[in-house]
């Protein structure tokens, strides 16, 4: 691979012995993949921060490169933590697994890591801005970045995002390139021209994740003027069911205006349609049981907004949690700050809520409660959470959440 000089500076540790591991590992990793140099990347996003996912192994990474000196380089966020940085010991968390984690967390402050502990690092002043390129993980944050801003990030893995904040460095392949970013299946959304509904958004995400594989998808006929939030939510799905790093969605993606600019010069290898009957098809399988005694229904994968907690106290209108159903939404320590100020916390803990703050479902010990059935109105939550929480899934609109959650049953 071609070097600049303060690359190689760095992969002969005249810049100390963090960044040289670093360099070294990532020359290895742009070797394989077939880059012919690395691209400075304005901000790094990082993984491997849950002990729930990274282990020991995890926990003993992050020690090294905090004893080897390393200091991030550009600007490094951590995805979200595994378990609620606020009060772990009421989410049930044993204390040896909260030791590792704090473990976790002592390395990056020490590195120079902006504690985000949160998937959307883009929703709290990072976003990179169209044709950017940064080296962030989290499958759902690079969906969106690619897909909706027009920034170029490929779905990098956990330590090798770290090595990326150490150097400010990526190797170049993938999608940093144009060739590779031009669709390749065209998606013809055919329901009559009709925007979709807020719960169709994951389920057409997971719809995609699952049918496009690694092909880079084009998708026309999106009408109406979608949310974020609902974009937000229909890419963590589609980054969940499958491999998905970019989806052209034509009219919203920056680099697809129009059907044929999305495509350049590739011409489609195949065409897919989407009809009123693919979604609820779609939503079925996106559930494991039809009907059944909730044990806890769970919001915010990825981070609720402010505005979608409003939401649920709107749905709520002021009934209660039924008694053996636990009601947790999960969001950031600014938006949870922002719903205390706001008088929402207090409120919904007076219905029986609990709002969970910097983790989530899927990388907190949820298991150890040892519910039967979760229920959400997450697409990647539906996907992971029969696997992570060991529970059945029932995926429902917010609105059949709730309702859910004060009745404790669907
Ligand atoms: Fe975020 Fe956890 Fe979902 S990291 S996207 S809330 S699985």
């Amino acid at each position: 691979m071609l070097l600049t000089n303060e690359e190689e500076a760095m992969l002969k540790g005249e810049q100390g012995e963090a960044p040289k591991l670093a360099m070294e590992i990532l020359v290895k990793v742009g070797e394989k993949f077939g880059a012919r140099r690395l691209v400075p990347v304005t901000s790094a996003h990082i993984v491997l921060a849950m002990y729930k996912s990274i282990f020991d192994a995890g926990v003993e990474v992050c020690e090294k490169f905090a004893a080897l000196g390393a200091k991030f380089r550009v600007p490094t966020t951590l995805d979200p933590s595994g378990m609620d940085t606020q009060d772990w010991q009421a989410f049930k968390t044993p204390p040896e697994y909260a030791a590792k984690q704090q473990r976790v967390a002592k390395a990056y402050e020490q590195m120079g890591a902006i504690m985000s502990w949160t998937c959307l690092p883009h929703f709290m002043g990072m976003a990179p801005r169209f044709g950017e390129h940064v080296g962030w993980t989290e499958s759902s944050a690079v969906a969106f970045i690619n897909s909706v801003l027009g920034a170029r990030s490929n779905r990098e893995t956990a330590v090798i995002d770290v090595c990326i904040g150490i150097t400010g460095r990526t190797p170049e392949y993938g999608l940093h390139l144009n060739e590779n970013r031009y669709g390749t299946v065209l998606v013809n959304l055919e329901i009559g021209g009709r925007p979709l509904a807020a719960w169709e958004y994951p389920v057409l995400g997971y719809f995609l994740g699952k049918t496009l594989g690694s092909d880079v998808g084009v998708v026309a006929g999106l009408s109406g003027s979608p949310k974020m939030d609902e974009l937000k939510s229909m890419l963590a799905a589609a980054a969940a069911s499958g491999p998905l790093a970019l989806v052209h969605l034509v009219g919203i993606t920056p680099e697809a205006r129009t059907v044929g600019e999305a495509f350049g010069p590739n011409q489609p290898a195949r065409t897919v349609t989407v009809t009123e009957e693919t979604l609820p098809a779609t939503r079925k399988e996106m559930c494991t049981v039809e009907s059944a005694k909730i044990d806890l229904v769970a919001l915010g994968c990825p981070h609720y907004s402010i505005a979608e907690i409003q939401n649920v106290m709107k749905l709520l209108a002021g009934r209660k949690v039924a008694a053996q159903t636990e009601f947790w939404i999960y969001t950031t320590k600014q938006v949870r700050d922002l719903a205390e100020r706001m008088g929402i916390l207090a409120e919904l803990q007076a219905l029986g809520a609990r709002i969970a703050t910097e983790t989530c479902m899927l990388i907190s010990p949820v298991e150890t409660w040892g519910f039967k059935t979760l229920m959400t109105d997450s697409g990647k939550c539906s996907y992971y959470a029969p696997m992570q929480c060991k529970t059945d899934v029932i995926f429902g609109s917010t609105a059949e959440c709730v309702e859910a959650a004060v009745r404790g049953r669907v």
